[in-house]
């Protein structure tokens, strides 16, 4: 799991988080200190049993606020909070949710301060469920959550397979903070690819030479992934045509994220070209090998010292297709085309010549001249340029917030 690193999404935003009585409530401090590293304001509601697991003081201390634990306190404002809290959030988080406050939120039950705050919510609310296995699989619990996830402003994360508290190996742990915050910045995102479909081809590919070699180039895959999540994250409906590397998009509820998985140029043009025909947005991002060896050898090639080897070894060597080349021929009104460009000299010319010459609407150029840039990394530096002449240079910064650019420029 990639650890988490702070983006914009979360700087302003007002948080509720809410902790309810299990053993996973120890890692809400982290959750909290996380949500603060982003910018974000936090307010903790606790449930009485929550408070065994955690101290109001280290609440109150990582949120610089108040714990709000009891309705019926005097002398305070605590009557009127579960009014104000979810007036003043923009999100809830309930974590960890254990079955009984899953039962009375799924059921309208409102007895205490954590139960009080989410009936009164009408923002996104995420839950994250945490309990013995035994009691998630219980039908009433998966009832209850069936039917709390059936409300229009919850959603409630999965649970993780893992070592349990009681003891025994099972499905029940709460996703770790990282991932939850992750949720959490998709339902702070705005949802203005809504309904679209965007197809993404991200990764290298790998030209077999004979069975144990291959042709490739050093793409991870990272800067496509970036650009799936974003554009899922943004409500868009993502097809994402993956060359063989370890970068993977977060599977999580809230990412419409389909992946493919292919090896060659070929397989990749096959599956890209297919997808593409009724997508509103396709971002060619792969590194694809423009040639593969004209023949692949049955059995592995030998060495000179060994049986059947020769001094020198010769590829001859075929032109892959061109994937942006096929999409553009079939491109259909509205539908918007966007190629990258990897260079390492006279950059901006022939970025502007392959924008042009593979009928993209869109290039995104990236120097290997710029450190930090280009393939592996966890950053990019590029520049986005328009058929239209527009053009954008983005500074150096994650694969993740130039992903929000590129997709905030070509929304524009
Ligand atoms: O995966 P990472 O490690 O995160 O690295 C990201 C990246 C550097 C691979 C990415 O940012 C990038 O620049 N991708 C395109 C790299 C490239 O090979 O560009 P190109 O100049 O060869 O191709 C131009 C465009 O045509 C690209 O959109 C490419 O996907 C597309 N193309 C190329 C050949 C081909 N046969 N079919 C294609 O569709």
């Amino acid at each position: 799991m990639p650890l988490y690193k702070p983006s914009n999404m979360l700087q302003g935003k007002h948080i509720v988080v809410g902790i309810s009585g299990g053993i996973a409530a120890y890692k809400i401090p982290a959750l909290i200190r996380l949500l603060k590293k982003g910018g974000a304001e936090v307010k903790v509601t606790t449930t009485r049993n929550a408070l065994e697991f955690v101290t109001p003081l280290v609440l109150e201390a990582l949120s610089n606020n108040k714990v709000y634990t009891d309705v019926f306190a005097t002398g305070n404002d605590h009557t009127t909070e579960h009014i104000s809290l979810p007036d003043w959030a923009d999100l809830m988080i309930i974590a960890p949710a254990t079955a009984n406050i899953i039962g009375k939120c799924a059921n309208g039950i409102a007895d205490d301060a954590l139960s009080t705050t989410f009936l009164a919510m009408r923002k996104p609310v995420l839950i994250a469920p945490a309990m013995n296995a035994n009691m998630l699989s219980h039908p009433a619990l998966q009832q209850n959550l069936e039917r709390l996830g059936q409300y229009d402003n919850c959603t409630i994360l999965p649970t993780a397979n893992g070592f349990l508290a009681c003891g025994t190996t099972g499905d029940g742990r709460m996703l770790e903070p990282e991932e939850i915050i992750l949720q959490a910045e998709t339902l702070l995102t705005k949802q203005d690819l809504k309904g679209r479909r965007v197809v993404i081809t991200g990764g290298p590919t790998r030209e077999k030479i004979d069975p144990v070699r291959f042709i490739s180039n050093f793409s991870t895959g990272k800067m496509s992934v970036a650009l799936a999540e974003e554009c899922a994250g943004r409500g868009a409906e993502v097809t994402l045509v993956l060359g063989p590397c370890e970068a993977h998009p977060q599977q999580l509820p809230l990412n419409k994220i389909k992946t493919i998985n292919v090896e060659s140029a070929r397989d990749m043009y096959s599956a890209a070209v297919e997808a593409s025909n009724d997508a509103d947005m396709v971002i060619l991002c792969a590194a694809v090998a423009d040639y593969r060896p004209s023949e692949t050898a049955e059995h592995k090639i030998k060495r000179s010292a060994d049986d059947g080897g020769s001094e020198r070894l010769q590829l001859n060597l075929t032109e892959n297709p061109d994937i942006s080349a096929a999409i553009a021929e079939n491109k259909h009104d509205g539908q918007r085309l966007i190629g990258f460009a990897l260079e390492t000299d006279n950059e901006l010319e022939h970025a502007r010549h392959k924008l042009h010459r593979k009928g993209l609407d869109y290039i995104v150029l990236n120097s290997l001249r710029d450190q930090g840039a280009g393939f592996g990394g966890d950053t990019n530096k590029v520049t986005i340029i328009a058929r239209d002449g527009r053009q954008a240079e983005c500074p150096l910064e994650s694969k993740r917030q130039t992903a929000k650019d590129i997709i905030d420029f070509v929304c524009r």
